[in-house]
């Protein structure tokens, strides 16, 4: 049963509206001291969820009156969106913590909060109140939605506030957003996972899964649509069992066709997908459909069937072969990318074997490989055989070298097609060159204007560099 209701997400919504209205006199009280407005960084880590949550945040800074600043020398007020799924993550938090403190000295002013998914674990918040004093506001995943009227507690207080929730059965979605991308942006179709794989600290930092109601989500995709966005990605940390626990279930495959029958959305992705929830009904919705773009991302985690049943990942290596396939015989021109782990408990040089053989066969387009991180409170920690860092490394370089290898001949398959680019930016090196995105997610680099961002043509993909292209517009489209 969802506990989900809009009347709720209104009328917390016009509550939060009040407290930036407070907000504002503060920031507007600062501006007078400054003489000048003044600027916020936010800056984020992790996934495209956090992205997401960035933009929601940036979007009740503007509003209260801050301007952004893409670096912290600069800003009067940092936010760091932290993620823990990895303890590098969390290392890097830390170390660019201490560089705050050193600014802060020089900039009493300066405010400094911290949120997201590593503020949901308790060792982390004791650690910030003990060794990290100076930062002035901790909050979590769960009550995002109240930035506002924390930041005018903030504003109403010196010592550091800490507010951060277990749960949440609330879903706030009515708060304005500050969209990085004019013509792209990520939607929340669900939020928390069930599937506590046993490596994986997410379902206890983002909590129970829970889904959006399917108007909402088609309504707010309308809304973009009306203020210039041609691509949308739906957003979850398990978008194939969508629907579930609606008061009226329905599938992620029958979400998808309600929103490919928005008009003027041109591009759908969606992320991530778990191979023991991903449907025919999904396989064939995306065959036929034009806006669905040619892309799915597929975490394999392993390929050895004993490591797979200790992660808890409730499929075999045959199974996710022959997921696979299917996939590949329904859609020939389709990129399949990946996500695996090395080094988890008990994994010997034979199941990395076995996980390369899988790269193999399947042909993965890109695959990002991962060191496996012990993380606190999920059961692969407490696992006997933790590997070494010599194995786990010699493991990862072999992994790599296969991925890397079957990437770059997948990628060559396109040379000399003609393919539709959605044009993104402006080439990062090179000012005279626009970069697109194809349909199967893949990098297109072409002379053009960058009056042409936002609009969808066709590209002639014309060299190949490894895992991009080079490429020119036309006016032609194959076949
Ligand atoms: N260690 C290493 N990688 C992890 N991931 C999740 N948890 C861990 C961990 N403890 C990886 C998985 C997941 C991706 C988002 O991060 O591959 O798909
Ligand atoms: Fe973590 Fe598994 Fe949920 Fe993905 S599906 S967020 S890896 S528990």
């Amino acid at each position: 049963m969802t506990r989900y209701s809009s009347t709720n997400d209104t009328a917390e919504s016009d509550l939060q509206k009040e407290y930036m209205e407070k907000a504002a006199v503060y920031v507007d009280r600062l501006a007078d001291t400054l003489g000048r407005r003044p600027q916020c960084c936010v800056k984020t880590f992790g996934c495209q969820m956090n992205a997401r949550d960035s933009e929601k945040l940036m979007g009740i800074l503007t509003q209260i009156g801050y301007q952004p600043v893409d670096k912290e020398e600069d800003a009067d007020f940092v936010i760091y969106n932290t993620c823990t799924v990895r303890d590098n993550a969390n290392q890097r938090v830390y170390g660019r913590l201490g560089f705050l403190n050193s600014l802060k000295k020089g900039k009493p002013h300066m405010k400094i909060a911290l949120c997201g998914c590593m503020m949901q674990e308790e060792s982390v918040i004791d650690k910030i109140r003990t060794s990290y004093r100076f930062v002035d506001l901790i909050f979590g995943t769960h009550n995002i939605f109240k930035f506002a009227q924390l930041l005018v507690t903030m504003f109403e207080n010196r010592e550091m506030i800490v507010d951060i929730w277990q749960e949440t059965d609330q879903i706030v979605e009515q708060l304005p957003v500050s969209r990085k991308y004019p013509y792209k942006s990520g939607v929340n179709i669900m939020f928390g996972c069930d599937n506590f794989c046993s490596y994986c600290i997410v379902p206890y930092v983002r909590g129970r899964e829970r889904s959006r109601d399917p108007k909402e989500i088609v309504r707010e995709i309308e809304a973009l649509v009306d203020d210039g966005v041609v691509e949308v990605m739906l957003l979850g940390q398990n978008v194939n069992s969508y629907g579930r626990n609606l008061d009226a279930p329905m599938s992620f495959a029958q979400l998808l066709g309600e929103v490919e029958q928005i008009d003027g959305l041109r591009r759908i992705r969606f992320m991530t997908s778990h191979p023991k929830d991903l449907s025919d009904e999904l396989i064939d919705v995306m065959k036929r459909s034009d806006k669905i773009c040619r892309h799915l991302h597929l975490p394999l985690q392993s390929g050895s069937d004993r490591i797979l049943q200790a992660m808890n990942r409730r499929y075999t290596k045959a199974q996710y072969l022959a997921l696979a396939d299917k996939i590949k015989n329904a859609m020939p021109d389709i990129a399949l990318t990946t996500d695996i782990i090395v080094g988890f408990p008990g994994e010997t040089p034979a199941d990395v074997d076995e996980t390369i053989d899988v790269v193999r066969r399947v042909q993965f387009d890109n695959a990002f490989t991962f060191i496996y991180s012990r993380r606190t409170g999920t059961p692969a920690a407490a696992m006997s055989g933790q590997v070494s860092e010599e194995v786990v490394h010699e493991g990862f370089d072999r992994l790599l070298k296969a991925v890397q290898d079957t990437a770059k001949e997948r990628a060559s398959l396109l040379q000399g097609q003609i393919l539709d680019a959605l044009v993104e930016e402006v080439n990062e090196q090179d000012a005279s060159l626009m970069t697109g995105r194809l349909s199967n997610n893949m990098l297109v680099h072409f002379p053009a204007d960058p009056s042409m961002i936002g609009r969808i043509v066709p590209i002639s993909l014309d060299i190949c560099h490894g895992f991009y292209y080079t490429g020119h517009m036309t006016t032609q489209k194959d076949g």
